[in-house]
């Protein structure tokens, strides 16, 4: 099985020894091991080692490992970034992308230090730049070896000096571009976090505005978020359920070569039977040990 849950991506910073341990018991999808703008200039060699005793030493099971490694014109990206290619994280997560060609440096830069062929590009979407590019920069997702475009709504609203409101009402756009740019080019979109992590009911909100835009996940900060992102990016056991009847329903004889058949009453078509398999998938992968 190829296909990935990403319903809970959790930052942890990398200088942080005990959330590395933690995060081993912890229910996220996804983990991004951060060595940018949760450490310290002071602590960014410390948490380089950290970082790359914890991919090492393993021990997370089946959750996806990232590692978020500072830009490569800062004086800490190359060493992260050799770090990264000799302990092969599942990603690399490229921070303040914004154009095309700074996602296929990194990837290219990573193969010539002898970093694994599969190990996946991620880029961090969250400069005015990389909206107006986003289009481009996913169109090289092949030769970037780019999986996932991860939304930075925090520098996003630095740089562009839109307000935090309600309903994120400014950056809406914004979110509403990368997502059609990734799904234009077959690639995973994860939301940006949401800082107040002791607010439950606005961070259930943000889930939901998120899963309705149609992001597979959220970027998460701390480990109270984990079970209700989960819960909100996981299909609903009648969808599951829904899913199944189509996907059976297309399997009998009489319905193999049509387009279009009723299920329950229902119009489906063959987009509702791939939509069923993509739920399907994504349940299979959610309960996979
Ligand atoms: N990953 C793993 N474990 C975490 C965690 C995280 N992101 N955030 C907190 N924890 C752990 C703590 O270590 C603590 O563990 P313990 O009970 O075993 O001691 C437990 O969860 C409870 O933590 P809490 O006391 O509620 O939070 P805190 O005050 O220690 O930390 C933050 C609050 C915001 C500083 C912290 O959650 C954090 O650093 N988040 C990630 C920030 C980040 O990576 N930002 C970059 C991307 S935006
Ligand atoms: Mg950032």
């Amino acid at each position: 099985m190829t296909f990935r849950a990403r319903r809970s991506v959790l930052y942890m910073p990398g200088a942080n020894e005990r959330a590395l341990e933690k995060a081993k018991t912890l229910e996220a999808d996804s983990l991004i091991l951060d060595l940018e703008d949760s450490v310290a200039p002071d602590a960014k060699a410390d948490a380089r080692a950290r970082v790359a005793a914890a991919v090492k030493g393993g021990g997370y099971g089946k959750r996806e490992l990232a590692i978020r490694i500072n830009g490569l014109d800062t004086p800490w990206g190359v060493e992260d970034l050799k770090m990264a290619a000799e302990v092969n994280p599942d990603a690399i997560l490229v921070p303040k992308v914004a154009r095309p060609g700074d996602i296929v440096t990194v990837s290219r830069i990573h193969a010539g230090m002898g970093g694994a062929a599969d190990t996946r590009m991620w880029a961090m979407m969250e400069t005015p730049m990389a909206i107006f590019n986003v289009r481009e920069i996913a169109s090289v997702h092949q030769v970037a070896r780019l999986s996932c475009l991860v939304l930075g709504t925090n520098d996003l609203l630095k740089e562009s000096r839109a307000l935090a409101t309600g309903g994120r009402f400014a950056i809406l756009p914004w979110l509403s571009m990368t997502l059609l740019a990734a799904r234009a080019y077959g690639l995973d979109v994860l939301d940006g976090v949401y800082n107040d992590f002791r607010d439950e009911a606005g961070f259930r909100a943000e889930c939901e505005q998120g899963r309705a835009l149609g992001m597979d996940g959220k970027t998460l900060i701390h480990p109270g978020q984990i079970a209700v992102c989960n819960a909100l990016f996981s299909p609903a056991p009648e969808e599951v359920e829904w899913s199944h009847k189509i996907i059976a329903a297309f399997k009998l004889p009489e319905n193999t070569a049509k387009g279009v058949i009723t299920v329950e009453g229902r119009m489906v078509e063959r987009l509702h039977l791939a939509m069923a398999q993509r739920v399907a998938d994504i349940a299979e992968a959610i309960t996979a040990p």
